[in-house]
């Protein structure tokens, strides 16, 4: 529906939410089904942001090569897939040093008891019990921290909802009980309480082997391979023996799973009764599957190629995104200074 000329300008009506992406590896597929789709489209109902969170990829990317590329690799992905710098703030986390300092004011209203129990700590914690290590081996302060310095990413900019998937939903609820109990101290709402907007109804892509497609299992289809490369890895979907004479059940076979996230109705619908009916030859499946994603994907894929070879236009596009960015995070940390007492 249009909005009334004389309504207020929508970024003073529109609840804020925020998303945090990780540069912790190339995109494939399930990342884009399972998470950039799914929060480019809060871009209409909210004042989107979406930034690198590249400083909380460090507790995992330790090598500065592939932390650089991926970064880059992230930001042509998403502009790719369609995010609109203008419409919504995109930004960089290490480009605003505020967020930096939020997060040593934030630690010291977090209870140490508050981490000691986030998921992903406990985790490690219980491995190293469970071999008889040291409970903190192999632990740095950084992966302890790390809900601390998401707290500070949605706190800063006064954020109402943050769309992520179920595994985050604890770090959610950290940052709404740290930004309580520094309001309770002080008295006043500071901090705007954030909630989790849990996107569970996505799709789940499978991966080539059938296990839930992830860079850890290196079962992925990547998003912007070139078209060579795309076809050797569908080629490689593992599949059973049956000929293709035989009928077969499309949900049990790895190619349909993967397919059936991108095929139109009609397309489906007659792939399935193949399958049912006998007279699918699975190379000439893959081959279908091949085509369909060189269809869906060709043309971001062009467009990733632009911004991957210009990485001064995408440096200039986080330039701008942390300039606006900066405009909320530096008058939020005067305000959080005052509060405190520091001046
Ligand atoms: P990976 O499992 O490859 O390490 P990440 O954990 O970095 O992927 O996930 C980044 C985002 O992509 C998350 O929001 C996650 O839920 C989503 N995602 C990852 N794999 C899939 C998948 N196979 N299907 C749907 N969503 C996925
Ligand atoms: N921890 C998130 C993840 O692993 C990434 C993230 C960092 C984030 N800061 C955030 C997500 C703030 C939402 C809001 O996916």
């Amino acid at each position: 529906m249009a909005a009334p000329a004389t309504e207020a300008p929508k970024t003073e009506t529109k609840k804020i939410s925020l998303t945090g992406i990780k540069p912790s590896g190339t995109p494939h597929v399930g990342n884009y089904l399972g998470a950039i789709k799914p929060a480019l489209k809060l871009a209409e109902t909210f004042q989107a942001y979406y930034f690198i969170a590249d400083y909380h990829a460090l507790t995992t990317v330790t090598d500065p090569d592939l932390m650089h590329q991926y970064v880059y690799e992230i930001i042509a992905t998403w502009l790719a897939m369609g995010l609109d710098p203008d419409e919504v703030v995109f930004y960089r986390q290490s480009d605003i040093p505020e967020i930096f300092e939020l997060t040593w004011i934030l630690s010291c209203y977090t209870a140490k008891g508050l981490l000691n129990r986030a998921h992903a700590y406990k985790a490690k914690v219980d491995a190293n019990r469970e071999e008889d290590r040291d409970e903190d081996a192999g632990v740095s302060a950084g992966l302890f921290n790390y809900p601390v310095l998401m707290a500070s990413d949605i706190l800063m900019f006064n954020t109402n909802y943050v769309p992520v998937g179920q595994d985050q939903k604890q770090h959610i609820e950290i940052a709404r009980d740290i930004a309580a109990s520094f309001n309770n101290n002080y008295g006043q709402e500071v901090l705007v309480l954030p909630e989790a907007y849990i996107m569970d109804d996505v799709a789940t892509v499978p991966g080539i082997d059938g296990r839930k497609m992830s860079k850890s299992y290196g079962n992925v289809v990547p998003l912007f391979a070139p078209p060579k490369q795309l076809r050797k890895q569908i080629m490689r979907i593992v599949t059973n023996s049956q000929q293709p004479e035989e009928p077969k059940d499309p949900d049990a076979d790895n190619i349909y799973n993967i397919y059936k996230h991108f095929a139109s109705p009609e397309d489906l619908a007659r792939v399935r009764q193949t399958y049912l009916e006998g007279g699918l030859a699975y190379g000439k499946m893959k081959q279908e599957l091949f085509e369909l994603l060189e269809a869906t994907f060709g043309e971001a894929r062009s467009q990733y190629d632009e911004y991957m070879n210009d990485k001064a236009e995408l440096d200039r596009i986080m330039t701008r995104g942390a300039e606006k960015a900066r405009a909320i995070s530096v008058p939020m940390i005067e305000k959080m200074r005052k509060t405190v007492g520091i001046r």
